[in-house]
């Protein structure tokens, strides 16, 4: 099987939008936006991170020659450096990296190298910043591309979310319930700024990941009484669901809105509070693509991300983290159909790297994620050559007032593992 990248190239009609053909470099400097991938139709907020022109030495160089200047500079640098890939990357930037894995993983990943002095993050801002927080004194977290942000972790600004706590707290008080549980705990799903974590750490709450978002609306609950849930409506709709959280029970805050579209009586009913965020790449899986699968593959095994819509993780057999569908493909002992809902890297890499199955993305269409996109191995090589040099460039820091309480959330996730 080959990479998405060479199938886009010698194919470009198969993919969502022909631009992907392109080098990400060539939207550096354009209209600020995603990018093209799924996420290219999303807002943008305004002042959102750019990245400057990719020098042209590395935008002309081949996969080959980009892959030579990548080994010779990480031999170069030794322990120095470790190199961080999430799942959905590309392939020819995954073989160059140290530890590959979803966002939790990663995030513990970044902890255990104390003696490297960077940490390159070939994934995107929010990672990047988590592995800041979590890094020790003195070493740096580079992300190759500052324009590798993440649509849905936009959706939720730390100015929204203040706005809708003071309104929720205007309603339900401050004051705990005979059994000790204040009345809100605000949760953030690891997709989200360094600002939201650090509210969730100011505010008695935690950070989740899609491996373990259970887990930790467990935890908020035997503190709270309800949770503010974001900024994915649909990772906290399908887990909450999962836990006999009623739909009636779950509305929705959308900060457009005022009270978020909601009544009071509404509120004050609510269990899980959802924001109005979701996933592009996720939102394009849907039950008719499932319905297919099972009518051209009889006994095929449908795995769904649980970015996913409900519908979409109720028609499927099993949801689960990027983590948890790789281990399920290969725990798998005889050779199994397997139709996966999550990014489109991710379930080719499974599929070359698993011959014995047959394993396919359920979207027919080649739309990789538009934020993972923007790391190519021109900018890796770019970042690790200026590292040999001494110069490090496009460093992700996190102010100390917003990283102290983001690690109090993030310790407190570290400590709540499924
Ligand atoms: P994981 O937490 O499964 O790595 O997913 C991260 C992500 O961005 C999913 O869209
Ligand atoms: Fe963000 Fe979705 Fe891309 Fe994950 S797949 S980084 S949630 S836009």
């Amino acid at each position: 099987m080959s990479s998405v990248d060479t199938i886009i190239r010698s194919a470009p009609g198969e993919s969502c939008t022909p631009e992907l053909a392109q080098g990400p470099w060539t939207f550096d400097l354009g209209t600020p936006g995603y990018g093209p991938g799924a996420s290219m139709g999303d807002v943008i907020p305004t002042g959102s991170p750019r990245q400057g022109q990719l020098p042209t030495e590395y935008q002309q160089a081949s996969n080959d020659e980009l892959h030579a200047r990548i080994r010779a500079a990480k031999a170069t640098l030794g322990d120095r450096v470790v190199v961080l890939g999430h799942f959905y990357q590309r392939d020819e930037v995954v073989q160059h990296a140290d530890f590959l894995g979803d966002s939790f993983q990663l995030a513990n990943a970044a902890q255990t190298v104390p003696n490297a002095e960077a940490i390159v993050f070939c994934g995107v801002h929010f990672m990047a910043e988590t592995a800041d927080i979590l890094a020790q004194p003195g070493q740096s977290v580079i992300l190759p591309n500052l324009a590798a942000g993440c649509s849905m972790a936009d959706m939720a600004d730390i100015d929204s979310v203040e706005e809708a706590w003071e309104q929720l707290t205007e309603i339900y008080g401050t004051e705990p319930d005979a059994d000790g549980r204040v009345p809100i705990i605000p949760v953030t799903y690891m997709n989200s700024s360094a600002a939201l974590k650090g509210f969730c750490g100011r505010h008695g709450g935690i950070v989740c990941t899609s491996s373990n978002a259970a887990t930790v609306l467990e935890w908020a609950f035997e503190r709270g009484q309800r949770v503010l849930f974001f900024p994915d409506q649909h990772l906290g709709r399908n887990t909450a669901k999962a836990m006999g959280v009623p739909l009636e029970r779950m509305p929705m805050w959308n900060p457009r809105k005022p009270l978020g579209g909601n009544d009071v009586a509404g509120i004050e009913d609510a269990r899980v509070i959802l924001w109005h965020g979701f996933c592009s790449v996720h939102k394009r899986f849907n039950v008719a693509q499932i319905e297919k699968a099972r009518a051209e593959h009889p006994g095929v095994r449908v795995i769904v991300h649980p970015e996913c819509p409900m519908e979409v993780v109720d028609a499927a057999d099993e949801a689960g983290s990027t983590d948890y569908i790789r281990k399920a493909v290969a725990a798998a002992a005889e050779p199994t159909t397997f139709a996966i809902g999550t990014e489109v890297n991710m379930v080719n890499r499974l599929a070359a790297e698993f011959p014995q199955h047959e394993i396919f993305c359920l979207d027919p269409v080649v739309c990789p994620c538009s934020t993972m996109y923007r790391i190519h191995p021109g900018y890796l090589a770019w970042v690790l050559e200026e590292l040999v040099a001494g110069r490090v460039i496009n460093q992700i820091t996190v102010a100390d007032d917003v990283a102290e309480p983001a690690r109090i959330a993030l310790e407190r996730m570290l400590a709540a593992k499924p």
